[in-house]
């Protein structure tokens, strides 16, 4: 079947830009389904690191078309920079080659001011958003007064549109956060702008990847987050707002499922999340440190979007036994292996504990896992470095046992080992 699906199998930052664009390759067309520049999806071509928050990372590869489906919200003057940035890398953006969603929602700077005054005013509960107006985007969406990218189609209706949504976030934003007002008009004449620059890309999407999949098109559905960020399945109220998993692909794009092939599952060696919310596995200390990194790498764990320090760990087997439920994952493409080289005992999480019983599933899903402390297995680590292995035969012993073993604990085969950024750097197994 033509319809690939590739998820984050954690909380987001798995390294899915950089497995899409090495799929990218044998496909006609990369589509994202949800989500906004709260992505950041990182390439790496040679010399060159992109780094890509609203286009889909097939865009990096010349025959394929990206799509940005209406599951998205979507910040136009963010998109134009990004589009801007990669037209400066002789990378083509025009229409042909870009396709979004009349039905997408647009984000403004309203937004992205709500979103920022809400954060403040939660004080210590606050969920660490990355600022993008990515909530408050969806909540209009949702109560039916959101923007959709088809008004950029229609001038006169855009600015009004646009000044009587400055004008109601002004409300909330004076009288519940003190915060200070937007300009109306300003902010009407800058969308005024994008519509003309983005006019040329709006269209049905649904009804193009219908056209693609009928013909037999390969498409792939690139998620962005991860499951656990899911607004129904993640570990709410510490999730994004939109629907990152496998079920968001078919409303994220206009889509039915029966043209789906493989969901594949990208996953971490280890254990990351940025922003608040629970982590059993997490480590502290030197622990953290060394699977951190310190930031002279540029795969170190340090936010793509906003360069805060992600928060490191073990990898949690419980929860990918669940992100592989929700998701219905087929396979698992296990990402920075090379990143655990030289330590000395490895750990997995093969269950949690809460009052004396041993849980291998969650009862009630992640939202609380305050109650449960993780179970390890210790496995031999190597000392080796692995960013060299194109085979399964080229890595240590130990490295194959802890693929195996995750293997053995999931139930679902390892179908990529990424033990490095670079296109090369990986492992067809
Ligand atoms: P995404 O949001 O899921 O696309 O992931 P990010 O781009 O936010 O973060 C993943 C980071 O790890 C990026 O800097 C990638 O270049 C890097 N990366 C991906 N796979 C590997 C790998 O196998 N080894 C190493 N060392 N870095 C990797
Ligand atoms: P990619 O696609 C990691 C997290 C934020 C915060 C929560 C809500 O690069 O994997 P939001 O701005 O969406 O309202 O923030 O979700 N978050 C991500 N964490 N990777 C991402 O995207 C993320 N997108 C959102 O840190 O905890
Ligand atoms: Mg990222």
């Amino acid at each position: 079947m033509p319809l690939d699906i590739l998820v984050g199998a954690q909380w987001g930052d798995e390294g899915k830009g950089r497995i899409t664009d090495l799929l990218a390759e044998e496909a006609q067309v990369v589509a994202r389904y949800s989500g906004g520049d709260n992505a950041g999806h990182t390439v790496t071509v040679g010399a060159q690191l992109y780094k890509l928050h609203l286009l889909p990372s097939g865009i990096l590869q010349p025959r394929v078309v990206s799509v940005l489906g209406n599951g998205m919200v979507i910040n136009p003057a963010r998109l134009l920079a990004e589009m801007e940035q990669l037209k400066q890398s002789g990378v083509d953006v025009s229409p042909a080659r870009i396709k979004i969603s009349h039905a997408a929602h647009l984000i403004t700077p309203a937004h992205v001011a709500l979103d920022k005054a809400e954060e403040a005013a939660r004080a210590e509960g606050k969920i660490g958003t990355t600022g993008r107006g990515i909530g408050p985007a969806y909540t209009d969406k949702i109560a039916r007064h959101g923007l959709r990218a088809e008004l950029l189609l229609n001038p006169e209706q855009l600015g009004d549109a646009v000044q009587e949504h400055i004008r109601q976030v002004n409300r909330v934003l004076q009288n519940i956060y003190a915060a200070p007002p937007l300009d109306a008009n300003a902010i009407a004449a800058e969308f005024a702008a994008h519509a003309q620059r983005l006019m040329p890309y709006i269209t049905d999407t649904s009804l193009y990847l219908h056209q693609q999949l009928a013909a037999g098109a390969r498409v792939i559905a690139e998620g962005a987050q991860g499951t656990l960020l899911d607004i129904d399945h993640g570990t709410y109220p510490f999730v994004t707002s939109s629907s990152p998993s496998a079920g968001g692909v078919f409303n994220g794009l206009g889509v039915g499922p029966k043209w789906v092939g493989r969901i594949l599952g990208v996953t971490k060696a280890f254990q990351t999340r940025v922003g608040e919310g629970p982590f059993p596995t997490e480590a502290f200390g030197a622990e953290a440190e060394r699977l951190r990194g310190t930031g002279a790498n540029p795969w170190d764990e340090f936010g793509t979007t906003t360069g805060r320090p992600r928060r490191c760990g073990w990898l949690d087997l419980v929860l990918l036994r669940y992100a592989i439920r929700v998701n219905g994952l087929t396979e698992l493409a296990l990402t920075k292996l090379d990143v655990l080289s030289g330590l000395h005992t490895l750990r997995l999480c093969v269950a949690y504990t809460a009052n004396g019983e041993t849980h291998t599933e969650l009862p009630l899903g992640p939202a609380d896992l305050s109650p449960f402390t993780a179970v390890y297995e210790e496995l031999p680590g190597w000392s080796e470095d692995v960013s060299g292995a194109r085979e399964l035969s080229d890595l240590p012993e130990a490295a194959r046992h802890y693929i195996r073993r995750l293997e053995a604990l999931t139930g679902v085969p390892v179908s990529m080992v990424s033990v490095g950024p670079e296109r090369g750097q990986i492992i067809f197994v």
